[in-house]
């Protein structure tokens, strides 16, 4: 007896509990990444993104959609996407660009991969994360509060540095990211 109820319990949370929704880096390239001497980072980023809500029963709005460029541990900068909503197994396709320059602190080694990549024309150990806040409609069912979702870690992109000059031999490849638990608000730690 026990165990049946354990396997209705089982299908019925295998039935309801969504699939996350997933974030893929399509494409990206760097037109200016330039770091002088007294640690100015000055930097023009564009990055490709699709998104997919793989469900069949669930409407996910995306009310924040902040993205985060980070090189080498450090975090150089920010913007805000604008809001969507995403239907049923729906992708929806995403630009971001960061342009601007900051100030960074690389180590010593950090700073000698950072010349040697210059060198190669690819810049590794980029990433980019995505700090949501969204709602998610169960069809017919109810709709949630606003939430933060875990972070979407997309990471060790290696990207191509693109000048008017000169073109990088080498192309992007496409890097899936990484999300934890997606339909549940990010735990504060
Ligand atoms: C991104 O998509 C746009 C529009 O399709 C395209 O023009 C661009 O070359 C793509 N790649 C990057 C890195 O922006
Ligand atoms: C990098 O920035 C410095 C200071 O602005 C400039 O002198 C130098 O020409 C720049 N190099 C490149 C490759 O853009
Ligand atoms: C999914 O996207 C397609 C094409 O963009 C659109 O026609 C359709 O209405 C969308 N579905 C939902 C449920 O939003």
């Amino acid at each position: 007896m026990a165990t049946i109820l354990w396997l209705l319990i089982f299908i019925f949370m295998w039935l309801i509990i969504p699939a996350n929704v997933k974030f893929h880096v399509i494409d990206a390239s760097l037109t200016q990444f330039n770091l002088t001497t007294d640690n100015t980072l000055y930097y023009n980023l564009k990055v490709n993104i699709t998104v997919r809500n793989p469900n069949n029963n669930i409407i996910v709005y995306y009310r924040k959609i902040k993205a985060i460029a980070w090189y080498k541990d450090n975090d150089f900068g920010a913007m805000e996407l604008a809001p969507f909503d995403q239907g049923h197994k729906n992708t929806t396709f995403l630009q971001a660009v960061f342009e601007g320059q900051t100030h960074i602190r690389l180590k010593p080694n950090q700073v000698a991969e950072y010349k040697q990549e210059t060198n190669v024309g690819i810049y590794n150990d980029l990433a980019l994360d995505f700090d949501l806040t969204i709602r998610a409609k169960y069809e017919r069912l109810f709709k949630t509060n606003r939430f933060d979702p875990p972070f979407i870690q997309c990471r060790r992109l290696r990207i191509p540095f693109i000048s008017n000059t000169k073109t990088s031999p080498q192309h992007f490849s496409v890097t899936k990211c990484t999300t934890r638990y997606f339909f549940l608000q990010r735990s504060s730690t």
